[in-house]
Order: structure tokens, then sequence, then C-alpha cells
């Protein structure tokens, strides 16, 4: 355990040893300065509402703040596509990418039957789950990081031949990485209900139950406002408020009230 100072509070380096800064504004402060470290957290909601973005600024933040190293893995998205979105809010992924700080592996090229143009991408062919997991952790290892994103469990799992095959390899995910020392974020979808909020807490019902914490996204008012609840995270006293969010110029941001 941290060892506390003089006021019995923890101080900083011991603190980034328990938790890890989630780089959006505002949230730290709602989970005791961060999430809880070599955990996983599930980032939950509808199509858009910032899932990805999330991610990596979670990666973006713990790199340019802590220099702790990242892994974005994308099953949704190809790479080119997410250093020309995120540089909108001036994140240079390519330079950090350089400096072998952040890796970017391409699980899409794969999962579309294409060749990749990417230094790490899946192999093509040899989708299975533990193939997937396995190359996961082989650039993890090589770029030594702290940090890992999933982006999305659902889109990873479609390769499964049924949803029993893929509540195990959930399962069989969370474990794995829990033992790595890694904080991992995985995102997850969850169906739109009629008012434009979600009425789930993820794709299959079971990624909220094996990992540590559960952030959702959505939106309230036909879509007019963005918001965040902390639904669940474990070895943390949290409020279960609902907080306004926006994606401005420089990503997500609670909004001060
Ligand atoms: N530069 C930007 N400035 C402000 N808002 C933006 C910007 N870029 C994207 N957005 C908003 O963020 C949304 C996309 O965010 P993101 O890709 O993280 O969502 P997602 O939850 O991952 O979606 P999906 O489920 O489709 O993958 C866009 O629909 C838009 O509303
Ligand atoms: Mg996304």
């Amino acid at each position: 355990m941290a060892d506390k100072n003089n006021n019995g509070k923890l101080d900083k380096t011991d603190k980034a040893k328990t938790r890890v800064a989630t780089g959006i504004p505002g949230l730290d402060a709602l989970v005791e300065g961060g999430f809880p470290r070599a955990r996983s957290i599930l980032v939950s909601g509808s199509c858009g509402t910032g899932k990805s973005i999330f991610g990596m600024q979670y990666l973006y933040h713990g790199l340019v703040d802590y220099e702790e190293p990242g892994v974005f893995v994308t099953f949704d998205e190809m790479p080119s596509k997410i250093r020309e979105d995120m540089l909108k809010f001036g994140w240079n992924l390519k330079e950090l990418e350089k400096n072998d700080l952040l890796a970017i592996l391409d699980a899409t090229s794969a999962k579309a039957g294409t060749a990749s143009e990417e230094e790490h991408a899946l192999t093509p062919g040899r989708l299975d789950f533990d193939n997937a997991l396995l190359e996961i952790l082989n650039v993890c290892r090589k770029t030594n990081a702290k940090r890992l994103v999933i982006d999305s469990i659902p889109a990873m799992g479609l390769h499964s031949d049924s949803l029993n095959e893929t509540r195990k390899n959930i399962l069989k995910l969370s474990y794995v990485l829990n033992r790595t020392g890694l904080t991992t974020i995985m995102t997850t979808e969850v169906p739109e209900g009629a008012g434009g909020g979600a009425q789930h807490l993820s794709r299959y019902g079971i990624e909220e139950y094996v990992t540590d914490g559960v952030i959702l996204l959505g939106f309230v008012g036909l879509q007019s406002m963005r918001t965040l609840t902390v639904r669940k995270m474990r070895s943390t006293q949290h409020a279960l408020d609902t907080h306004q969010i926006e994606i401005g110029t420089k990503g997500i941001s609670l909004k001060k009230t």
C-alpha cells in the first residue's frame, strides 16, 4: 500500500502508484484521483457518444503528462483516419509513434480482409481470439506499455462462433490483462433507447461484470446534451451522478456546474 504523508494524504508519487490519471478534465476528482492501476475499465455508450475519443485522450495524456507508453487496438476504424481525426484536438499521434511511445495496432485491415500498411497489425487470416490477444500482448511488451485501449469489444468478438464463446473470451481477456499490470480501457456499444439514452450497460451483458469499472457515456434531451456517469469503480468511493460533458477543441471534458 502507498505511504501517507504527515497529513495522512497520499502524495503525488504515491498516488501515481495506485491511481492512473484519466486524462479527462474533471473526471479524476470523481474517482479518487484516477482509475485504479492495473485494472480494466469499460467505456460504454451508443454510437457517437465519444468512446474512441475518450480512449485516445486517456492514452495521449498518459504519454504527454506521465510518460506512460500506450497501445491503441482498433477493430473499428483505420489508423490513418484516427490520426487525422485526433489531429483536430491538437494530438499529433504520428510524432508519438515515431518515438515508440504510442503504438496503434491495426486490427481493422485484417478484419476487412485487406493488407495493412501499418507497422503494427494483426495477421490476416489469423483473427481468432487467442491469436489477437497474443499479438496485443506482444505489442504491449515491445512498447513497454502501461496503458492499453481496446476499441471495441463487440468488434473484436465478431469472429466468435457463438455468444457463449464470446462471453468466455471477454472473461479471458479481462483475466489475462489484469495479470499484466496494464491499466486497460475497453469500449463497448449499447443499443440506443427510444429517448436517445442507453437502456443497457453493454453489448453482451457481461462486460460490466468482468471489468473493474464502468463509465457510461450518453445523451439526454434528444441528443442535445452529452453525459458521463461513473456507474461502477471497484476500490473507489464515487457518486453515481450523471455529469454533463462536452467534446471541444481539446477533446472531452466535464462541464463545470
Ligand atoms: N473535432 C471534434 N470536435 C467536436 N466534436 C467532435 C469532433 N470530432 C468528433 N466529434 C464528436 O464525437 C463523435 C465521435 O466520437 P467517437 O468516434 O469517439 O464516438 P464513438 O462513441 O466511438 O462512436 P462509434 O460507436 O460510432 O465508434 C462525433 O459523432 C462528433 O459528435
Ligand atoms: Mg468508436
